[in-house]
């Protein structure tokens, strides 16, 4: 099976690697760190989701490879993303006595990889580690580009640091046990790329959506050229100074609405992201820079994703515009009245907008509640 993997390489000068996307990765695990890292041991960070679901696939490869390893479990969930469980994790590792030359495996969806990537990056000043995502979220966004994290009660992931993995591993079996609604909203990160800067992706995914999820050839190739997409941004812009943060096209919204509805199971993040992205081409359109069929298409595409494309769409009550307007203007610094926004010309075509009117904002998503 080794032939089909997918290799996205990630060309950093000083730390490059590779995410190979592809069928019982999990199980060849063993194999596949035994020849890149030797007789080292691991400490494999996991959540009880994943535990459950998919970790006897790795510990069974890891076995029949003789490697040792301790593995160190955090409930599920965006609460896991926090001081309590860095400490758990980081003590954890010591207590497993590893060493520097030792790896983590980061084994699970984006809250796993935040976190452990952080442990690994504090943990005996720095250790290597490896991320195994789990869920599509993850091994199309979290685990590319070397941001790590956790949650602080000033806001998301503002406690954290870069930190390269040495190897992405992203299976494509995990989604055996992955909840179909976590598989949509990743899906939703997957169209983002299409939607920044690439319009032949997304006429591909018009094309290949049916085969994405009933889970045909197309869903590897879909991943990995969400991964390489991913990687172009990164390799461009490794800390973030400009071009990367086109990859927020549609979460200035989608943030104010997953604050909104209190980052709660009413909406997921990648369900804010599309909802997000529909709002980020309305918004576009109404300003006159995009044309309205664009936005009507990609509306159109996340529908039948699966995925809710309007306001209206997140179940309970509506968020009201004051709300949202706070969350808007405490996500991204109000300069003068102005607020940095990714916009579009079209499918494809974004760019970052920093002088955008507070006031064009309100008003537009005043029309939008209206509806
Ligand atoms: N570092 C970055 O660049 C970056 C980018 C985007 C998002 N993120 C972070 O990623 C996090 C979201 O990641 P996520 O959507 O993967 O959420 P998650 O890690 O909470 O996973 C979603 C749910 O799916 C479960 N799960 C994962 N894989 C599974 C599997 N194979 N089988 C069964 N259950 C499985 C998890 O236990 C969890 O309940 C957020 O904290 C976000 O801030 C980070
Ligand atoms: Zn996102």
């Amino acid at each position: 099976m080794t032939d089909k993997d997918h290799i996205v390489p990630i060309a950093l000068i000083d730390r490059p690697y590779d995410i190979f996307v592809g069928h019982a990765l999990i199980e060849r695990a063993g194999v596949m760190l035994q020849q890149r890292f030797g007789p080292a041991r691991y400490g494999i960070v996991t959540d009880e989701n994943v535990a459950k679901a998919q970790l006897p696939r790795l510990t069974a490869g890891l076995d029949a490879a003789g490697l040792g390893y301790e593995v160190i479990v955090v409930p599920p969930g965006e609460a896991t993303k926090s001081y309590q469980y860095l400490i758990t994790v980081v003590e954890g590792l010591l207590a497993a006595r590893l060493e520097r030359r030792d790896l983590v495996i980061a084994f699970g969806g984006g809250v796993v990889g935040d976190l452990a990537g952080l442990a690994a990056s504090v943990t005996r000043r720095g250790m290597d580690f490896v991320q195994m995502p789990t869920s599509l979220l993850a091994q199309v966004d979290s685990s590319v580009g070397g941001k790590t994290g956790i949650n602080t009660p000033f806001g998301k992931n503002l406690f954290g640091a870069f930190h390269q993995p040495r190897l992405v591993l992203a299976d494509l079996d995990v989604y055996q046990t992955l909840p179909e609604r976590e598989f949509r909203a990743g899906y939703a990160e997957v169209v983002k790329y299409g939607l920044i800067d690439d319009e032949a992706y997304f006429n591909w995914l018009e094309e290949k959506r049916s085969e994405i999820f009933a889970a045909g050839p197309a869903r590897a190739e879909a991943i990995a050229r969400a991964c390489a997409a991913k990687a172009r941004f990164v390799l461009a812009d490794e800390k973030e100074a400009g071009l990367r943060s086109l990859l927020n096209l549609g979460h200035t919204f989608g943030h104010a609405l997953e604050k909104a509805t209190g980052y709660s199971r009413r909406l997921i993040h990648g369900e804010g992201v599309a909802i997000g992205m529909v709002l980020a081409q309305q918004f576009s359109v109404k300003l006159g820079l995009c044309p309205s069929q664009d936005a009507v298409r990609v509306t159109r595409h996340l529908q039948l994703a699966g995925l809710p494309t309007a306001i209206a769409d997140i179940p309970g009550e509506t968020p009201s515009l004051e709300t949202l307007m706070a969350a808007i203007a405490q996500d991204k610094k109000v300069e003068r009245g102005a607020l940095t926004f990714i916009l579009t010309r079209g499918i494809g075509r974004s760019f970052v907008e920093k002088g955008v009117d507070a006031d064009a904002v309100g008003a537009f998503l005043k029309d939008i509640l209206a509806q």
